[in-house]
């Protein structure tokens, strides 16, 4: 059994209306039938686009957000059927580390106080000279001078403060944690520099990660597995590799593609696919498959009407689409206006554009990962953000 096990997890946050009664008038199905399983001692990339629901779907294994349906299982115990008592126990074991570092730390205690809080709370540590030695010990670990202890959160830098917010998790002794865009906010300097830091806690604690991130570079060095999020729903799930050698899904085709290349003659040569429209609101989401207003692939038939499930393809490369094979074997072609790219040397030669049913084809939207160096990991001695401001 996998350490963290989700199935068919649902978070639809109700939309109230009326000023003395509040009715319920619609939900938002912010996370609508999610399963997949952390492996111990792994890291599981959750990617997408901004509102697909990853940030609620994290909060809800923590019990942050109140779960509508499903299972969450941690260690053979699923979280979403207990009762809040019992649930204090194991939050000590599940931490997050959140995307913005100084707006998650209170400006008015110091590092210490911030740290010691949670241990106290959670009995770690039998007095507070112990708790001092272990903070001690794990401010080393995460690279910062034991004298950040006394300093206040506005006196490090946004790298240092992300370090810190994984102290924070660290000194909780957890099994699991679940970092929410933990290097969004950082230079992309700094951010391989979090990321490895990560890594290196990964390995030397044997920790296990949910990276939740909306950008493909960032979950590609750290992720064992990972999941592409769409509309509340994942859409494919592969082994890292697997995924990046040869997506499936038309949506993931279309993120991976607006990845760029190290390799300027690939770089030059690569097909980008650009998706028409804006992500579809939760709270109406489409029919069927919740992909089909905007996927270049749509057919006729069962794209509007029928939700696809997530089906494993082969060697665990899961994929929620009815016409995977026939993609991948070029017997179905794209219906809808492309705003299919093919960039040939210097020159970009937009596809003509297909009418859409509708008439007009729209601009194409920003997609994750577009215009988003990708993350340069560099030597792991970088120690660009360790030094604290105004002393050493
Ligand atoms: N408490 C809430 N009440 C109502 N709607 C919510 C609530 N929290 C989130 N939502 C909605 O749920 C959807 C998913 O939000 P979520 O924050 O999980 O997305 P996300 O994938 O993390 O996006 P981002 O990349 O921007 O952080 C959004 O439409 C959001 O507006
Ligand atoms: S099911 Fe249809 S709309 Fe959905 S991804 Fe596959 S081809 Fe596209
Ligand atoms: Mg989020």
């Amino acid at each position: 059994m996998s350490l963290l096990e989700l199935d068919g997890v649902k978070v639809h946050f109700p939309v109230k209306k009326g000023l003395f009664f509040d009715r319920t008038v619609g939900h938002v199905y912010a996370v609508d039938g999610v399963s997949l399983s952390v492996e111990s001692g792994q890291t599981y990339g959750l990617v997408g686009e901004s509102g697909c629901g990853k940030t609620t779907l994290g909060r809800a294994v923590l019990r942050l957000n109140d779960i509508t349906e499903g299972g969450v299982v941690f260690d053979g115990t699923d979280l979403a059927k207990l009762p809040s008592e019992e649930m204090r126990a194991f939050r000590r074991r599940l931490q997050m580390v959140f995307q913005d570092p100084l707006g998650s730390l209170n400006p008015r205690q110091n590092i210490e106080s911030i740290l010691a809080e949670g241990m106290a709370a959670h009995g770690i540590g039998k007095d507070a000279a112990e708790r001092r030695k272990k903070i001690e010990d794990i401010l080393a670990k995460v690279g910062l001078p034991s004298n950040a202890m006394s300093r206040y959160p506005h006196e490090f830098s946004g790298g240092q403060r992300q370090r810190i917010g994984i102290a924070r998790a660290l000194v909780l002794e957890p099994d699991v944690i679940i970092c929410d865009e933990p290097v969004s906010a950082l230079d992309v300097s700094v951010q391989a520099q979090v990321i490895n830091l990560l890594e290196e806690l990964q390995e030397s604690l044997g920790l296990t990660y949910l990276v939740i991130a909306h950008d493909l570079a960032v979950v590609r060095h750290i992720s064992d597995v990972i999941g592409v999020m769409y509309l509340g729903g994942l859409v494919e799930e592969a082994p890292s590799d697997a995924l990046y050698a040869g997506p499936r899904h038309p949506y993931t085709k279309a993120l991976m593609s607006a990845v760029p290349v190290p390799d300027p003659e690939v770089e030059d040569r690569r097909e980008r696919i650009l998706l028409h429209g804006d992500l579809p609101s939760p709270a109406n989401p489409p029919t069927g498959c919740r992909f089909h207003t905007r996927c270049p692939w749509v057919q006729e038939t069962k794209c509007a009407t029928e939700r696809p499930p997530l089906l494993d393809t082969g060697d665990g490369h899961k994929v929620a689409c009815h016409f995977t094979a026939e993609i991948e074997a070029g017997t179905v072609k794209q219906t809808l206006a492309t705003g299919i790219e093919a960039v040939i040397g210097t020159e970009t030669v937009a596809a003509e554009a297909v009418e859409t049913a509708e008439g007009e084809a729209e601009s194409p939207a920003k997609v994750p990962g577009q215009g988003d160096a990708p993350v340069a990991v560099p030597a792991k001695d970088g120690a660009q953000d360790q030094g604290v401001p105004g002393g050493s």
